[in-house]
């Protein structure tokens, strides 16, 4: 049986500490366990460590014969343009395990097959490569931080990879509006602690912030844990500066917030995955960072009752209301699984949020979050819950929400669906999927199953679901029972089947399910218009 709203509540006051002063100092350190998103290292056997070739995976895809191979003239060349420490070249000597970490993806799911790394510098040095690779016909593939989640960073063949890591200068910073303007190449997590001792917040946060780069960021419109608070980068970015294929520096890096003068060009490498250029910098609005973060951890018995949560939050914390994440029984089971750390809250319970506020007042901020807690529980929406007494509790509440993709690689690796869908079938979505699996027989505990869950969590303050099928192994069986079946479904809700991941290699087929004819025929018309070669990240996005 349930317990008691009132018992609850009493349980939630005796975990009540004397609380930390929220201060800019300790709520950089809220943040700050993202570490690194380094390789993972799970427990796997030798043959599922190697990552499958995407050509061998996906034998339909055949190399573009348009594409030059690359010889020791265009290395020679590359190294005079930029020095020894601008190239990996594994076209002259042997290089596969230097190049390694750039040919693959962070899910384990993609790899190529590039024997060169560039590392431009400078804008000027992104524009001499990119132009003598259009003029030699050269393949391309942008890369940032190598976080992204649909195969759009690594090369799908042998494309020349343009990383862009040693673009990392923070340019400047106006104190007064918040305008902050970096390299393409700096860290999210460099910029925003550079933030954190200015009083500024960089308005995307992430789980990977650790290792992604704002170029990154940009380029696929990234949206993150509080996108909810802020909006989006298509709103935040004032402006940028690219490259195009043939080495035109595209100056548009505007730092005013009005500008209504002609098209706003800027918006097409917005989530344009490095189809139409190299973004080199960009300015950004940052907002004040708020002196008090109060964040809480629930549990609730049904999906019903998480879209009457959401409304309660938004009604009674209004402003202050910086995140609202969703997280299932079976994500938080997993992360349980890896971590074997204690859970926040005793018991099961089929759906669990975290609610972030993000205000001026602390004291004032955590009697709103509490009083609502008190609400919602004794009205019986929510289970149980919990609120973190100081930063470092808040950090561990934020581990069982930011934790879930790395703990569902844990097994080997995950098929992943980022969609939006209108509130009210948000979860269906997850409970279908689920079905299908069990009906083919895939899914179970024991290593015979492919499948080792299927997984529902993500932005509920967005409408966008993250469905995940946490696999020992990629195997076609799996990828058969998911797709088309999740774009058809999202298709019949008028949903988009990329809320927030790109289309990369993953979704470009499947681009009809959300974008009319009408659409794609207008974006392909802009791509031949910026990329008549085609040499910009091909074989991805249309
Ligand atoms: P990369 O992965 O290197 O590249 C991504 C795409 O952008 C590629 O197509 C690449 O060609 C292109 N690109 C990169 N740099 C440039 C450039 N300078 N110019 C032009 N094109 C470029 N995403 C979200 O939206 N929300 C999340 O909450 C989120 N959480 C994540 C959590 C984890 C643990 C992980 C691993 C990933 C997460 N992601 C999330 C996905 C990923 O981190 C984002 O897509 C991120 O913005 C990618 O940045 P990156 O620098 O790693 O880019
Ligand atoms: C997240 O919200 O955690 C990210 O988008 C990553 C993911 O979907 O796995
Ligand atoms: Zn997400």
């Amino acid at each position: 049986m349930a317990p008691r709203p009132t018992a609850l509540l009493s349980a939630l006051r005796a975990v009540r500490r004397p609380r930390l002063p929220f201060s800019p100092q300790n709520l950089a350190s809220l943040r700050l366990f993202t570490t690194t998103i380094g390789r993972r290292a799970p427990d796997l056997s030798a043959d599922a460590k190697k990552i499958k070739l995407t050509s061998a995976s996906y034998p339909d895809l055949q190399r573009d014969p348009r594409f030059t191979q690359l010889t020791e003239r265009h290395v020679a060349h590359f190294k005079k343009l930029l020095g020894e420490a601008g190239v990996i070249d594994g076209v002259t000597r042997d290089a596969t395990d230097d190049i390694q970490p750039f040919n693959e993806d962070w899910m384990r799911k993609y790899r190529g097959e590039s024997r060169l790394v560039l590392k431009p510098a400078s804008t000027e040095e992104v524009s001499e490569v990119l132009k003598y690779c259009n003029e030699e016909k050269l393949a391309v593939v942008p890369q940032g931080g190598n976080t992204g989640l649909v195969g759009g960073s690594v090369p799908v063949f042998d494309e020349v990879i343009i990383n862009m890591s040693r673009m990392n200068r923070i340019h400047s910073f106006d104190e007064v509006s918040g305008t902050l303007v970096v390299d393409a190449g700096v860290i999210l997590e460099v910029a925003d602690q550079y933030l954190v001792e200015r009083g500024y917040i960089f308005p995307l946060d992430l789980g990977a912030k650790g290792s992604c780069q704002i170029g990154g960021n940009v380029a696929t419109n990234a949206g993150g844990l509080r996108l909810l608070r802020y909006g989006s980068l298509h709103g935040n970015v004032l402006g940028l500066e690219a490259v195009l294929p043939d080495g035109t520096v595209v100056d548009d890096l505007c730092m005013l917030r009005k500008n209504n003068t002609g098209y706003d060009l800027k918006q097409l490498f917005i989530g344009a995955e490095g189809s139409l250029g190299i973004i080199t910098k960009v300015s950004v609005i940052c907002p004040q960072r708020s002196s008090a973060v109060n964040v809480a951890f629930f549990g609730l018995e049904s999906f019903d009752k998480v879209q009457q949560a959401f409304r309660a939050a938004k009604g009674q914390l209004s402003e202050i209301l910086s995140a609202f994440e969703l997280m299932d029984a079976t994500s938080q089971r997993l992360v349980h699984d890896v971590r074997q750390t204690q859970k926040p809250l005793e018991g099961d319970h089929p759906f669990y949020c975290l609610i972030e506020t993000s205000g001026s007042n602390g004291d004032h901020d955590y009697e709103k979050l509490e009083s609502f807690l008190e609400d919602v529980m004794s009205r019986e929406i929510v289970s149980d819950g919990v609120l973190a007494q100081d930063a470092t509790q808040a950090k561990s509440l934020w581990s069982w929400r930011e934790g879930i993709p790395e703990c569902l690689g844990h097994w080997g690796g995950t098929y992943k669906y980022d969609v939006s869908i209108p509130l009210s079938d948000l979860y269906k979505l997850v409970e279908e999927t689920q079905a299908r699996m069990e009906e083919a027989g895939l899914v179970g505990n024991d290593d015979s199953y492919p499948v080792v869950g299927v997984v529902g969590y993500g932005h509920m303050g967005d409408s966008n679901l993250h469905l995940n099928v946490a696999v020992r192994r990629y195997d076609p069986s799996i990828e058969q029972v998911l797709e088309p079946f999740v774009y058809e479904w999202i298709q019949s809700r008028n949903g988009s089947i990329s809320a927030e991941h790109g289309l990369g290699l993953a979704k470009k087929k499947f681009i009809g399910y959300s974008r009319s004819e009408t659409m794609v025929g207008l974006m392909k018309n802009i791509k031949d218009l910026y990329d008549p070669n085609g040499i910009m990240n091909p074989y991805k996005y249309i």
